[in-house]
């Protein structure tokens, strides 16, 4: 993931929100490289790629994206006061088996380019969704079909991407789950990707590239899925990102992290955009948020970091969190959330405090017992009564540190469901080590993932074959309608966020070691990403009702580029009629074009 040192301004810019337009970029661009005679070599990323052919002569053109405003409403029957309707349906229908037939499909186009930003006032370069950071918001309809086009515009770096639609549970698409080496090839500079899936599920998640680290350069956004919900409130928000931030790039950064281990970030960002420093050095602009009193309030909040697991809260506010994940919940109130990697909860919040005029601070706080930043008490947003905004005096609400998921009791799905006994059952140890090169490499199932770009698990079925090398960590799960329990398992003191492609799967059992056997099985959390506590446990159980090939990896970016992942294949005799194999193909072969053109070199784990 090489960035050219080309792209790094030296003049700051003085945009703190993160969007950048991209005829901006150009001119700046195109005014740099006339003063740079030669492309240096100055920048020091160990990149899970490195080019050896360095190209500079692609000349950016003003791009054009198309965003389609979505059209639907939100289904009648669904008002402010009536928020569990959701036209015939409600929130007790149990949307694992039934799916609002809407006849609508939305579609979006997005292009990823190399820019420049400056999101907490310091330049630096970026990997960005049609110019800004978070990307456009995709939305739609309990129901809806989907199909976003993918242009990867990414010349100047010369990276190949996929997007990777977090949580959406791609039921019987798999190859439309965008992961590189696992359903499909890097998507090349110049090349379209067109990606089609149903929103069976409803609620709130994320988009975000699912090759190396460089969904932590920029390349993520927002997914909003309409549907009833588990309390009442006003106004929807829409997505709230958390995402830690540094002032150099992620890909730089991994050298740290694969030699010396974690980096500590310079900052975080609420919605792409914070403060950087305090008093008159202070940079960039904080992110706001207005409400009226007596008004109630929908956050949707993401974890997006590389490395951060977040408290969040709002001084003097308690948040009602209605769902998890992707997961309607029964409502629990709290003074604050602790939210992992890939994460979702949203949250409503009331504005009932009295005085008009006052504002309040919002508060994302790393837990520094397992992230590390340089400005823990800075990552701020502020909630405002009435008009404008102003420096809050407000104090945080009490916490302890720490990096664990919320208590099982709290996380209580909506739609409840019992889990049977195992069919088929593993336990799986995480470890670290070093590779021969001395880089960190962490290890699951006795392997640490290497998987190849070129020849993504999805073109190995449809080629029939029949043996998998040990370092794909593929586990075959042949039958259907199994249930799969999987014990991870720890004793180094790191915690981890653990997600899973292609289900919500089950809590079963999550704490420190030693575990006391206790297995619970009747209405357990259901998600899609859990928090592995150093030093401790995490059953999950799921049932094989989805074919594909499905990572399951840490959520850390770091540690997922240093292998933490293994794949399961799921009903594998099923899988080869739903691959769309011309589209594969097609995208696999300007892939092995570019790469033969440019020499791309491959030296992460391929996811
Ligand atoms: Cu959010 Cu495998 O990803």
């Amino acid at each position: 993931m090489k960035l050219q040192p080309l792209l790094f301004l030296a003049f700051g810019l003085t945009a703190a929100a993160a969007t950048i337009s991209v005829e901006q970029n150009v001119a700046e661009v195109a005014h740099h490289r006339t003063t740079t005679t030669t492309t240096t070599t100055t920048s020091t990323s160990t990149s899970t790629k490195t080019t050896k052919t360095k190209s500079t002569t692609h000349s950016k053109t003003k791009t054009t994206t198309k965003v389609s405003k979505p059209t639907g409403t939100p289904c009648a029957g669904n008002k402010a006061n009536k928020r569990s309707k959701w036209c015939e349906y409600d929130i007790s229908t149990d949307y694992t088996e039934v799916v609002p037939d809407t006849g609508v499909t939305r579609e979006y186009w997005l292009t990823l380019d190399d820019l420049t930003a400056a999101p907490d006032g310091f330049s630096r370069p970026v990997m960005a969704v049609n110019g800004s950071i978070p990307g456009p918001t995709i939305i739609a309809d309990w129901g809806d079909w989907v199909i976003v086009h993918v242009t990867n515009n990414l010349h100047t770096s010369m990276n190949g991407t996929s997007i990777h639609w977090h949580g959406i549970r791609q039921n019987y698409t798999n190859d439309q789950d965008g992961v590189v080496s696992i359903t499909q090839c890097p998507t090349a500079p110049g090349s379209t990707l067109t990606y089609k899936w149903r929103a069976v599920q409803y609620g709130s998640s994320w988009y975000h590239s699912h090759i190396g680290l460089q969904a932590w350069e920029g390349v993520f956004g927002g997914i909003l899925i309409n549907g009833p919900a588990t309390a009442n409130y006003d106004v929807d928000k829409g997505n709230l990102f958390l995402t830690d931030w540094s002032h150099q790039t992620v890909d730089e950064l991994y050298s740290h992290a694969q030699t010396v281990g974690p980096p500590i970030l310079d900052t975080g960002l609420l919605n792409g955009t914070n403060v950087y420093g305090n008093g008159s050095a202070a940079t960039g602009e904080r992110f706001t948020m207005k409400v009226d009193k007596g008004s109630s309030y929908r956050l949707r909040i993401v974890n997006s970091a590389v490395d951060t697991h977040w408290k969040f809260m709002i001084d003097n506010h308690t948040l009602t969190v209605i769902s998890a994940d992707f997961v309607p919940i029964k409502p629990f109130t709290t003074n604050y959330i602790d939210i992992g990697m890939g994460q979702r909860y949203d949250v409503i919040v009331t504005a009932n405090q009295r005085r008009v005029g006052e504002s309040f601070w919002m508060r994302a706080i790393p837990q520094e017992a397992c992230s590390e930043n340089a400005s823990p008490d800075n990552i701020r947003g502020i909630m405002h009564y009435g008009k404008k905004a102003k420096e809050p005096t407000t104090s945080a609400w009490a916490f302890e540190d720490g990096c664990l998921d919320e208590p099982a009791s709290n996380l209580v799905p909506y739609v409840p469901k019992t889990v049977s006994a195992a069919d088929w059952s593993d336990m799986t140890d995480v470890t670290i080590g070093r590779n021969s090169a001395n880089l960190f490499r962490w290890y699951l199932n006795s392997t640490t993932m290497q998987v190849f770009w070129e020849d993504p698990t999805l073109l190995q079925v449809f080629n029939n074959q029949t043996d998998y090398s040990e370092s794909s960590g593929l586990i075959k799960l042949p039958n259907a309608h199994e249930w799969v329990y999987l014990m991870i398992n720890t004793s180094i003191p790191v915690t981890h966020p653990i997600h899973l492609h292609g289900h919500d799967f089950f809590v079963l059992a999550q704490g420190s070691n030693p575990w006391d056997g206790g297995v619970n099985t009747n209405n357990p959390p259901r998600r899609d990403t859990a928090m592995l506590a150093g030093n401790g446990y995490l059953l999950i159980g799921f049932e094989t009702d989805n074919p594909g090939a499905w990572l399951m990896h840490c959520h850390i970016g770091w540690h997922t580029d240093e292998g933490f992942a293994l794949q399961f294949l799921e009903r594998e005799r099923e899988i080869d009629p739903l691959i769309d194999f011309d589209a594969l193909q097609d995208n696999c072969a300007s892939w092995n074009t570019y790469d033969a053109t440019y020499n791309i070199d491959q030296e992460d784990s391929g996811i």
